[in-house]
C-alpha cells in the first residue's frame, strides 16, 4: 500500500523525546516537511538536526509550551510562514504523574490536565484555523488505551486522554464541511520507550518500588508482567504507531474521521 505522504507539512508537539521524536523520523521518511515543538529546546532541536540530516527533509525546531496560547500561535503562524501551509497536526505532547487519588497533590492532577487536554485543545484550535482556510488537514492526536479504559491510581492522565476523545469527535464533526480530518491513535504500553525504563523516573522502577506487581523480584519481572497481559504477547513500539499515524494522516485514510483507533495488541477491544 502507498501511504507516503509527499511534500506534506506536520507539525509534531512533544517531539524531542520518545514516540514525538520516532514520529518525526517516520514521518520526513514518507517525505513530511516538519516543524517540531517541545518545552527542551536543546533536545527537540537535536532531533530536527538528526532528522534533517537522516532525511534530507525540511526540518525546523520551535520551543514552547503546549499550554502557552502565545507560544501555540506562534508555532503555527511561523509554520505558515516556513512551509507555506500545515496539513498534518500530530497532536503528541503529554505528561503522566500517577497518584493514588486519596493522596493526589491537586496542583499536580490539574497540571497533567492542561497540558493533555487544554494543550491539546490550544493545538487543535491553531491548526484548524489554517486547515479551514486551506479547506483541507488532517489532526491525528496521540491518545492511550487509557483513553478508553480507566487506570488505577493514574486518575488525572485516563481522564485528560478520555477528554482527548471528546474533542478528536467534537472537532471532527465541527471540521468535516471543511474536509479537515480528526482522528486519535490509542497506543498499548511503549515498553522500551523512556517512560517506562528510564532507571530514576522510569515506570517499571516506579512500579518495583511500589510493590505494584506482586511478586516481582526484579525490573524484568515487572516488564514481564506488562507484557503478558498483552494477547499478542509484546509490548507496543514505535513502529506499530508510525505504521498507524502515517495511514490516517494519508488520503488512504480519507472516509475516517472521529476515531480513536487501538494499536494495542488486542489488550483494549472498544
Ligand atoms: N510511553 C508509553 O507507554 C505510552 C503509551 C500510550 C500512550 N502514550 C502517549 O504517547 C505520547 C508520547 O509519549 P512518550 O512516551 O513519548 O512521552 P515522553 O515523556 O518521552 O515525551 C513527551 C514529550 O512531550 C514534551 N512535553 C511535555 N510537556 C510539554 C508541554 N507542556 N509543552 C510542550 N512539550 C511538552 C516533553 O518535553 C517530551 O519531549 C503521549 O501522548 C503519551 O500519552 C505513551
Amino acid at each position: 500500500m502507498d501511504v507516503s505522504l509527499k511534500d506534506k507539512v506536520a507539525v509534531i508537539t512533544g517531539a524531542a523525546q520518545g514516540l514525538g521524536a520516532a514520529l518525526a523520523r517516520r514521518l520526513a521518511d514518507e517525505g513530511c516537511q516538519l516543524a517540531l515543538f517541545d518545552l527542551k529546546d536543546e533536545a527537540v532541536q537535536a532531533t530536527a538536526d538528526e532528522t534533517r540530516k537522516a532525511t534530507g527533509q525540511p526540518v525546523s525546531a520551535f520551543a514552547g509550551d503546549v499550554t502557552s496560547e502565545d507560544d501555540v500561535r506562534t508555532l503555527f503562524t511561523q509554520t505558515v510562514e516556513t512551509y507555506g501551509r500545515i496539513d498534518l497536526l500530530v497532536a503528541n505532547a503529554a505528561i503522566l504523574i500517577a497518584e493514588p487519588i486519596d493522596q493526589a497533590n491537586a496542583a499536580k492532577w490539574k497540571a497533567v490536565m492542561d497540558v493533555n487536554l487544554y494543550g491539546q485543545f490550544l493545538t487543535f484550535k491553531y491548526a484548524c484555523a489554517h486547515m479551514k482556510q486551506q479547506q483541507s488537514g488532517a489532526i491525528v492526536q496521540i491518545n492511550s488505551k487509557s483513553g478508553k479504559k480507566g487506570s488505577a491510581a493514574n486518575s488525572a492522565y485516563a481522564a485528560s486522554k478520555f477528554g482527548g476523545v471528546g474533542l478528536v469527535q467534537s472537532v471532527a464533526l465541527e471540521m468535516a464541511p471543511y474536509g479537515v480530518r480528526v482522528n486519535a491513535v490509542c497506543p498499548g504500553n511503549l515498553l522500551d520507550s523512556p517512560l517506562w525504563t528510564d532507571p530514576e523516573k522510569g515506570l517499571f522502577t516506579q512500579y518495583f518500588k511500589a510493590g505494584k506487581v506482586p511478586g516481582a523480584e526484579n525490573l524484568e519481572d515487572v516488564k514481564a508482567h506488562y507484557v503478558n497481559q498483552v494477547p499478542l504477547r509484546r509490548g507496543c513500539t514505535y513502529e506499530d504507531i508510525g505504521n498507524v499515524v502515517t495511514f490516517l494522516a494519508s488520503d488512504k485514510a480519507s472516509y475516517m474521521t472521529g476515531q480513536a483507533i487501538n494499536v494495542t495488541g488486542g489488550q483494549e477491544m472498544r
